[in-house]
């Protein structure tokens, strides 16, 4: 059998021929991602005009994103970019990149609001804004406080809250609620907190180990954030007020324990599109605001 000749990558190739070069090493989509961020076109634009070549700069350029990539950099980082409920956030090597489960954390809090007027909202661990900032967005009545124990992260969040306008976020440096005044309460308390166990092989994968450590993991069992973030929130939600996290697949028991333990009431866990249970919420007790 002849065996295809690798396609090589040089100067004056269409942009289809350098999709099919970047596909023998990475993704299919992620190497449409990576010519769209070099070329600045569109997808549909990339298919419309497949065969227009690409200039000796686009073709460093490419080569160069296309080798990180397949050393494990996440697409995000090398685009500067994620897309997250529907708005564009910058991202860098300071923040996580925000993941498509976490939209459903977002779908959920705004429902736990629903016919609350002019909530407050506080989103801990905030990294690139994500939560918070698609909650300001989607409820633009509310006071939203983004809470980051990262500096590095918090530059990002507030970059991403200038672009995007959403004057009703206040960023503020802390771990979780240390420093932060006890009044006035928050209705919604919601959190996407390192929960990975240091141990789990996970932290070395494709992307992640390229993603800030303090994002991910406690350095322990993966629970820590929880129990802190329960015993601090406890205080500071108004009766009837929500605290709604994500957590690993196999924490929701841990979660729920914590979240009963402390006196929340209505501990409900659910699950993420792949269906494992991902996300759980408590209410405070003392005032009658259903999920
Ligand atoms: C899993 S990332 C979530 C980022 C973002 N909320 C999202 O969903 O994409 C966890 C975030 O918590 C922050 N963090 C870790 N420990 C913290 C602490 N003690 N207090 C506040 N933030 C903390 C990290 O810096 C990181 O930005």
């Amino acid at each position: 059998m002849v065996r295809e000749a690798p396609l090589a990558m040089a100067a004056g190739l269409s942009r289809a021929a350098a999709l099919r070069w970047a596909r023998q090493s990475i993704d299919r989509l992620d190497a449409r991602r990576l010519l769209q961020h070099v070329t600045g076109c569109s997808a549909a634009d990339l298919l419309a005009y497949a065969e227009v070549p690409l200039s000796d700069e686009a073709v460093h350029a490419f080569k160069a994103l296309v080798a990180r990539r397949q050393q494990g950099e996440p697409v995000a980082y090398l685009t500067g970019v994620a897309g997250f409920y529907g708005d564009l956030l910058q991202v860098s090597p300071a923040v996580l990149v925000p993941r498509p489960e976490t939209e459903a954390l977002v779908r959920w809090a705004l429902t736990v609001l629903d016919g609350c007027p002019a909530p407050r909202v506080a989103d801990l661990g905030t990294g690139s804004g994500a939560i918070g900032l698609a909650l300001a967005g989607a409820r633009p009545d509310a006071v939203v406080l983004a809470v980051d124990v990262s500096p590095e992260a918090l530059a990002v969040a507030t970059r991403n809250r200038d672009r995007l306008t959403r004057h009703n976020v206040t960023l503020h440096c802390a771990s979780w609620f240390e420093g932060t005044p006890a009044e006035p309460a928050f209705d919604l308390v919601v959190s996407n907190p390192p929960y990975i166990n240091a141990a789990d092989p996970h932290l070395a994968g494709d992307g992640v180990r390229f993603e800030p450590k303090v994002a991910l993991t406690d350095g322990g069992d993966g629970l820590s954030a929880y129990t802190a973030i329960v015993a601090q929130a406890m205080p500071r939600l108004k009766p009837g007020g929500w605290l709604l996290v994500e957590h690993g697949h196999d924490q929701a028991e841990s979660v729920a324990a914590r979240w009963r333990a402390a006196g929340l009431v209505n501990v409900e866990s659910r699950q993420d599109l792949s269906g494992n249970p991902r996300m759980t919420a408590g209410q405070k007790p003392g005032a009658d605001r259903g999920a």
